[in-house]
């Protein structure tokens, strides 16, 4: 392989330094910040410059789900790059045909066709535009305690205290309350409840204008960044049959949950419904190469057979990262990745609810496969949070952070974020001993929070 043109090696605290002047970090306030320089990874773990080794318990952002340089991706990677590295996208090539054959191949039903782009956000953008082009209306219907990317459009999807910051955003996105039934908004208990949640989803769509003027309706299939929130058994199929009734798109946003992360290849695949819109980023990479696909059904596909699909981006379809997603999803397979994680999952679940009986400041956990939530509570009767999320774009120094520090320093990376509850989502090539290593990690960890439990 060429050797790279020599460049003096670059010590720690110079690239901290470099980065400091010139990187402008997302969602943080500057001022203070002293990032951890990471010098390489391999497998479950990554290193920093001095050598020290981090067990990655969140696959960075939930996207490593193969783990770090797997060699058949890189080769991959290496000879697609050395053989014909991008073409502008109304060409076909080889790994853009062959990488949309094998998601129409993984993603249920007749989810058959997919549209290229580079990140989950990208992804979510061109649902949005999706919706409102094959069926003619405007309005979408999203939720609140969602997170679906950082672009305009995708952020007008989401709702937390992220969008604040570019609102007023796209107009005729309407949000609908979350199915999160230890907090649930509706006052009620599962399945007594007869699924409220669903139903006022349809309230909503009435009072919006029903199959006159509501275009689809999307959602994370279980909420990632807001607290790994799992839908009760029925929601889904509740409405699947509302998008029916009022001829909406059903559109489920599977960045983070796609891939094996749920141990399944996609989370809407536990409650047995077929989406109109499917989309993805994250794990169908595995983060190697930035990707977001947009895929939808056939009969959604076919509209566009004569009216013009009115989106594009310079590098959709980018020859790189087709060849790393065709090396990925091969590898899912080869490896059995899928099964693996629902396997582990069961694991990382037992032991997490081990831990749930001796810190009273865990209220909740729940997931599913690799994918599980320790939600922390002040006061395990009242459910009080731990905390109450950013306070004017600084993050306060929570119960929550001091626990995920402690771990760092002893060496299991667990990524931040402004709700109470702790991610568990390690590469799904986890070993047992690796989730007993990182929960011994967590369980002493965990005692700060329980010093911030009320008595
Ligand atoms: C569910 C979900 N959708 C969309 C996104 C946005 O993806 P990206 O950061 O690649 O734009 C994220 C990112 O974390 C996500 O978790």
């Amino acid at each position: 392989m060429p050797q790279q043109p020599s460049q003096p090696p670059m010590d720690g605290d110079t690239i901290r330094e470099w980065e400091r002047k010139y990187v402008l970090y997302p969602w943080q306030a500057q001022k203070g910040l002293n990032p951890l320089v990471v010098d390489h990874a391999k497998g479950n773990y990554f290193y920093d410059t001095s050598g020290k080794q981090y067990l990655d318990f969140t696959s960075q952002f939930v996207f490593s789900n193969l783990g770090h340089a797997d060699e058949r991706v890189v080769a991959a990677i290496a000879q697609q790059a050395a053989k014909l590295p991008t073409a502008a996208s109304p060409f076909a090539t080889e790994p853009k045909a062959r990488l949309a054959k094998l998601l129409a191949e993984v993603t249920p039903g007749d989810v058959n066709k997919s549209y290229f782009s580079t990140s989950g956000a990208e992804a979510n953008e061109g649902a949005l535009k999706l919706a409102r082009m094959a069926t003619g209306k405007e309005k979408i219907i999203a939720r609140y305690r969602s997170y679906h990317g950082s672009t305009m459009g995708a952020m007008a999807l989401s709702n937390d205290y992220r969008n604040w910051a570019c609102e007023p955003s796209v107009p005729s996105v309407i949000h609908c309350l979350d199915p999160y039934c230890y907090r649930c908004p509706f006052g009620a208990t599962y399945p007594a409840c007869d699924l409220q949640c669903a139903k006022h989803v349809e309230d909503i769509v009435r009072f919006e204008g029903g199959a006159k003027r509501v275009a689809g309706f999307i959602a994370e299939t279980i909420v990632g960044a807001n607290g790994i929130i799992v839908p009760p058994d029925g929601y889904w199929q509740m409405i699947r049959e509302i998008c029916d009734r009022y001829e909406m798109l059903m559109m489920v946003d599977e960045v983070m949950t796609g891939f094996g992360r749920t141990g399944k290849w996609f989370g809407i695949e536990h409650w047995n419904v077929v989406p109109d819109v499917i989309t993805m980023a994250k794990g169908v990479s595995s983060g190697y190469v930035p990707l977001g696909v947009t895929s939808m059904r056939e009969w959604v596909a076919e509209r566009f057979e004569s009216q013009q699909w009115v989106h594009g981006h310079t590098y959709s379809g980018h020859a790189v990262a087709m060849a790393a997603g065709i090396a990925t999803i091969e590898a899912y397979k080869a490896d059995g990745l899928i099964q693996r994680s629902a396997e582990m999952g069961r694991y990382l679940m037992e032991v997490a609810l081990q831990l749930q009986e001796k810190h009273p400041c865990i209220g909740d956990v729940r997931g599913k496969g690799l994918f599980v939530g320790l939600e922390l509570v002040k006061n395990r009767r009242t459910r009080e949070p731990i905390h109450d999320g950013l306070v004017d774009g600084v993050r306060p120094p929570t119960a929550k952070a001091k626990v995920l520090t402690q771990a760092l320093q002893e060496g299991v990376y667990c990524l931040p974020g402004s709700v109470s509850v702790i991610m568990l989502a390690p590469p799904l090539t986890i070993t047992k001993d690796e989730i007993d290593f990182a929960m011994g990690v967590f369980d002493r960890a965990l005692a700060l929070a329980d010093a911030e439990v009320e008595q």
